[in-house]
């Protein structure tokens, strides 16, 4: 696949600034809302100080159970926005010596974590996830983890294997999906595939939503390849990001895959490159899954101007299921079943307190999302490379020629 692509990050993700009480925060200390004990704190690493990053350290540090203690990006301008984030919400900062940059600074912050770190955040470009993820499990950490797990099948099947060697040194895994920690999501899906809607036949998965990276495009029109230009505009190159369909879709075809209990078997599409400026990402997608069954489930992805809505939808003999992402969950037919909500902060915090329980009580280190975050990102690959190729892949092609994606980073400093 040729390189290059992004969320709605200036919407959605909150990028931090202002005071404290602007962003509804306190300082804390480490005895904190939830009343937790320094003992019980995660000493917690951040990888990838953007905008999820510091929004996602500001409600690690918001639910109690958590210290940032260490921080790495690539940019140091990022480390210092981070830093300069947490000094709104917690004290003490994060220690100089605690804050690592350049490449090679992911494998600093393993040196140094011994006695200081507890776990990583992964939350950077997904093209360096499997990589770090392995490493960050070998050196006897637990490991949060944004999605995508990953951008080719090498990558997700590393997850997998990492979130296993996980479970074995009793470490937590933990892939950050917001339906499925959102308990009005769980109860629905719990209904359908009880039997709420009959027998499945069809659905929809989409993601139709505006750019989130559109201020890089000027610069890396400038300079397209200049590998810190691309860097920072990651979300508009498809190896760095995988794709629109892969960074930003695999939320409705994560939907899809926990609610059929199973990954699609091929995957036809159309898409092309129609208004973005700068980059190798489509920014349309059309793409027909097959799961088992017989059991067809379209997908429209945009990520231009406009907006759309980001919903997965499934139709059965007596009835059908949705859930919206900023807005509600439902089932309509023989069973009713309405509840309503945003998941973007609530089920993100569902997964922050999980990943605090399973790293804290030590009870259950099954670690199941890294199975099932990789097989979704795997099903979002099959519809990129399908469209990209114009011809039907199946699942058992792709995983067969397991293509790896290299994008070409020389020149990146150390
Ligand atoms: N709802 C959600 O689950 C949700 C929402 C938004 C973003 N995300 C995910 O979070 C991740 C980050 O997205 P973002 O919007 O914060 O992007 P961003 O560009 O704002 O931040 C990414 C940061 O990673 C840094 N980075 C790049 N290469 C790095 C490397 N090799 N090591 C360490 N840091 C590196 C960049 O410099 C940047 O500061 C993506 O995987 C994205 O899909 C998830």
């Amino acid at each position: 696949m040729s390189t290059s692509f992004p969320d709605n990050r200036v919407g959605r993700r909150h990028v931090v600034g202002g005071a404290a009480a602007a962003v509804g925060v306190t300082l804390l200390r480490p005895e904190t809302v939830r009343g937790f004990q320094a003992s019980s704190q995660i000493r917690l690493a951040i990888v990838g100080c953007g905008s999820r990053g510091q929004w996602l350290s500001k409600l690690f540090t918001k639910q109690g159970g958590y210290r940032v203690a260490a921080c790495h990006d690539y940019f140091l301008d990022r480390t210092i926005d981070m830093n300069n984030t947490m000094a709104i919400i917690q004290a003490p900062l994060i220690d100089e010596s605690m804050r690592f940059t350049g490449l090679s600074g992911y494998r600093r912050l393993l040196d140094k974590a011994p006695g200081a770190i507890d776990a990583v955040a992964l939350i950077n470009p997904p093209y360096f996830r499997p990589a770090q993820a392995a490493l960050a499990v070998e050196a006897g950490l637990h490991v949060w983890c944004a999605k995508p797990v990953g951008v080719d099948v090498p990558g997700c099947l590393s997850i997998i294997e990492s979130g296993k060697q996980a479970t074995m040194k009793r470490k937590a895994f933990l892939v950050d999906f917001q339906y499925r920690a959102n308990p009005a999501d769980q109860e629905a899906v719990r209904l359908v595939q009880g039997g709420a809607i009959g027998k499945i036949v069809c659905g929809e998965a989409n993601f139709l939503g505006g750019c989130p990276f559109g201020r890089y495009v000027d610069a890396l029109k400038k300079s397209p390849k200049d590998p810190e230009v691309r860097l920072r505009g990651w979300g508009l190159d498809a190896v760095l990001s995988g794709d629109i369909l892969v960074e930003q879709n695999v939320h409705q075809i994560d939907v899809a895959t926990w609610v059929l209990g199973a990954v699609p078997v091929a995957a036809i599409g159309r898409g092309r490159t129609a208004l973005r400026g700068a980059g190798d990402c489509y920014d349309v997608y059309h793409v027909i899954y097959e799961f088992p069954g017989g059991v067809t489930v379209s997908l429209d992805a945009k990520q231009f101007d406009g907006g759309g809505g980001f919903f997965c939808r499934l139709y059965g003999s007596e009835g059908w299921y949705e859930t919206h992402y900023s807005s509600h969950v439902a089932i309509e037919g023989k069973t009713k079943f309405r509840k309503n909500g945003d998941i973007g902060e609530s089920g993100t915090l569902k997964n922050i307190e999980a990943f605090h329980d399973i790293v804290i009580q030590a009870s259950d280190f099954a670690n199941a999302s890294a199975e099932y975050g990789a097989k979704s990102t795997m099903a979002a690959i099959l519809g990129r490379d399908a469209t990209r190729s114009r011809k039907e892949l199946t699942w058992e092609e792709m995983v067969r020629k397991s293509e790896r994606l290299d994008a070409k980073l020389d020149g990146l400093k150390d």
